[in-house]
């Protein structure tokens, strides 16, 4: 016992910082990263009290997600502090009898079995396919419903939005219209990064609604992840046209929309709409329109954001953005 150890401080440890996430992929180096939010996990101080050297992990297998718990520490400041209260924390998140806790040897005997049955989901499932830094890249779309080993996917992977998306939390499975979509590297099978997405009824007007032979939809995007490792790489970029095409060549479809998108998914979502506008000649017909008192005539932005299925306010953003540009 040293003087320090009279001061809370010394027991008192950032939950941000003493949880280590990563991920493994057989003999290759473990890659680790420190979560964004702990809040949800651990409450809103994001501490956590009684204990030296807290080291908190939790660490998933690269292709099947496979989730492994331990915590560590070198001191506790009495027996009123108990770690079984930190698993318990992490591990009431994560999808019940279906983690390891401590046990190493036991969770790479989970990954290797599970490993050897492993498939992509079926072709039915692809969207679409990319190239990058010559890697192939395979996205596909399921339901909750359309499998069962990819609802368990999704059950161990949905931690990372409490861990990275402020303010999320996890969806209802038991809503039919949730669809989730895929990356994963063609050859290695590592899983790039998902999007929940869910599809609304799409009323219109009430005489619309009459003679309209069948359903239509909005969809959302709500939660979007690219795990760490393969940030900044392009990865949500192609992910983010996948679905945005998907949606566009769905005649059901009528507009795309995002919940509650932070900085950086605003900033990925224009450049991507800016891209698309651009390959459809937006700004030429933009720039041919003669704006009247300094107003560009409404039924034409009106036709145009309907073609392109964009949401009334990030619509307006883009136009205010492509006027920027081509004032320069
Ligand atoms: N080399 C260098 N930089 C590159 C490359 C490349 N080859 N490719 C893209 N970049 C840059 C982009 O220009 C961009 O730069 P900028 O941020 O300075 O504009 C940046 O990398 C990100 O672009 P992408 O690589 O296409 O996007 P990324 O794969 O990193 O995904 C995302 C972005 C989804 C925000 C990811 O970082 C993430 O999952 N973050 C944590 C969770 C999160 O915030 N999700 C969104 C919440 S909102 C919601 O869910 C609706």
């Amino acid at each position: 016992t040293d003087t320090s150890d009279f001061k809370p401080e010394t027991w008192t440890q950032s939950s941000n910082e003493h949880l280590k996430v990563s991920l493994v992929d057989g003999d290759k180096p473990v890659i680790q990263f420190s979560p964004q939010f702990t809040y949800p996990i651990f409450g809103t101080d994001e501490t956590i009290f009684g204990f030296k050297d807290l080291l908190i992990h939790l660490a998933f297998d690269s292709v099947t997600l496979t989730p492994f718990v331990n915590v560590k520490f070198s001191a506790k400041m009495d027996d009123s502090v108990d770690e079984r209260k930190v698993l318990d924390s992490l591990t009431r998140v994560l999808p019940a009898n279906d983690y390891t806790v401590k046990d190493e040897s036991q969770w790479v005997n989970k990954i290797e079995a599970e490993r050897r049955v492993f498939q992509l989901p079926d072709e039915k499932f692809k969207v679409c396919e990319y190239t990058l830094d010559g890697e192939q890249f395979v996205v596909y779309k399921l339901k909750l419903s359309e499998s069962d080993y990819f609802k368990r996917l999704h059950r161990r992977i949905q931690i990372f939005t409490l861990l990275f998306i402020e303010g999320a939390s996890y969806i209802d499975e038991n809503e039919p219209n949730w669809e989730i979509f895929w990356a994963f590297n063609k050859d290695t099978h590592n899983c790039v990064g998902y999007a929940t997405t869910y599809k609304y009824w799409y009323y219109g007007s009430a005489s619309e609604f009459d003679t309209e032979k069948s359903h239509r939809y909005r969809s959302k995007i709500s939660q979007y992840i690219v795990l760490p490792p393969y940030q900044s790489k392009g990865h949500g970029s192609k992910l983010y046209q996948s679905i945005y095409t998907t949606w566009f060549q769905n005649v059901q479809i009528v507009e795309v929309t995002v919940e509650d998108p932070n900085e950086e998914f605003d900033d990925l979502r224009d450049r991507n709409d800016l891209k698309m506008l651009e390959e459809n000649k937006f700004f030429e017909a933009l720039n041919e329109q003669t704006p009247v008192e300094g107003f560009i005539d409404d039924s034409w932005l009106q036709r145009t954001r309907t073609q392109f299925k964009l949401e009334k306010r990030q619509f307006s953003r883009l136009v205010e953005m492509s006027l920027l540009h081509l004032q320069k």
